[in-house]
């Protein structure tokens, strides 16, 4: 275990004061002990300790992937890796933020690639030094099997390789661990596009709506709503038809349809 100061200093970030008889943890940020409680996030608890992100920070809601961090407990050599705003701090942990990690994006011409698996692999030939070593899942802070998706990309799978990596949220923690020098995310995402662009079913109730927009059909609403002052938008949006939370899929919808 480290050693812990003896009389920890409690910090206190310009946004957060300790509420009274909360209990405190140490964490280490760049290798500096801060005391923080311990109900935080490890990104509630950064700010609360002084720091204030400047990038490394966007949704704060497990989605943009701006914040992963790798971290490590005193006395374990093993490295684990969450996101700063969904983890929560646990005592001892020594943290490093990884906004942004320097992987291979390849520029294409979207509108010229096609469906076929030989497209990716012409502009991410190193899907094929992947060793199969599974480092890359092992740091995916959203459980996506990343090694699934590499093998099944390295196979021609194009729509195997969409569906698994759905949940990516593009953080890069993957490729920061890739002997191989993958980029696993960006390929992935080249996938998910050349699925939905050109393998899988177009959905006709999206074209109408494109088409709906495109011909204006939405344009006097949009006016209209522009026009209001804050006060009636205000009241129009808390008056507003809302679907139940828990509504059963196509059992719901609003008594007004003239915008539909
Ligand atoms: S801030 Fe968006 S995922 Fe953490």
């Amino acid at each position: 275990m480290c050693e812990i100061s003896k009389t920890p200093k409690v910090a206190t970030g310009d946004r957060a004061i300790l509420p009274e008889g909360a209990k405190t943890i140490p964490i280490y940020v760049m290798g500096k002990q801060y005391q923080v409680p311990e109900t935080l996030t490890i990104m509630k608890a950064m700010e609360f300790a002084g720091f204030r992100f400047l990038r490394g920070a966007g949704c704060r809601g497990g989605i943009c992937g701006a914040c992963p961090t790798v971290f490590r407990m005193a006395g374990d050599y093993k490295l684990h890796f969450g996101l700063a705003c969904q983890t929560v701090v646990e005592a001892d942990m020594y943290l490093a933020q990884i906004p942004f990690f320097p992987a291979n994006r390849a520029t294409y011409n979207f509108a010229e690639m096609g469906q076929a698996a030989d497209a990716i692999h012409a502009l991410y030939p190193e899907l094929f030094r992947c060793v199969a070593c599974n480092l890359c899942t092992k740091a995916c802070p959203m459980d996506v099997d990343v090694l699934g998706y590499v093998s099944a990309l390295k196979q021609g799978n194009i729509e195997k390789a969409a569906r698994i990596s759905f949940d990516c949220i593009q953080c890069g923690l993957c490729a920061s661990r890739c002997m191989g020098e993958i980029p696993q995310y960006h390929v992935a995402q080249l996938a998910r596009r050349v699925f939905a662009r050109y393998i899988q079913p177009q959905a006709e109730h999206l074209k109408n709506r494109v088409t709906d927009i495109e011909a204006g059909k939405f344009d006097p609403m949009l006016d209209e709503l522009s026009g209001m002052s804050k006060e009636d938008l205000e009241k129009r949006y808390v008056a507003r038809e809302r679907e139940p939370d828990m509504a059963e899929a196509g059992s719901w919808a609003p008594q007004d349809t003239s915008h539909l």
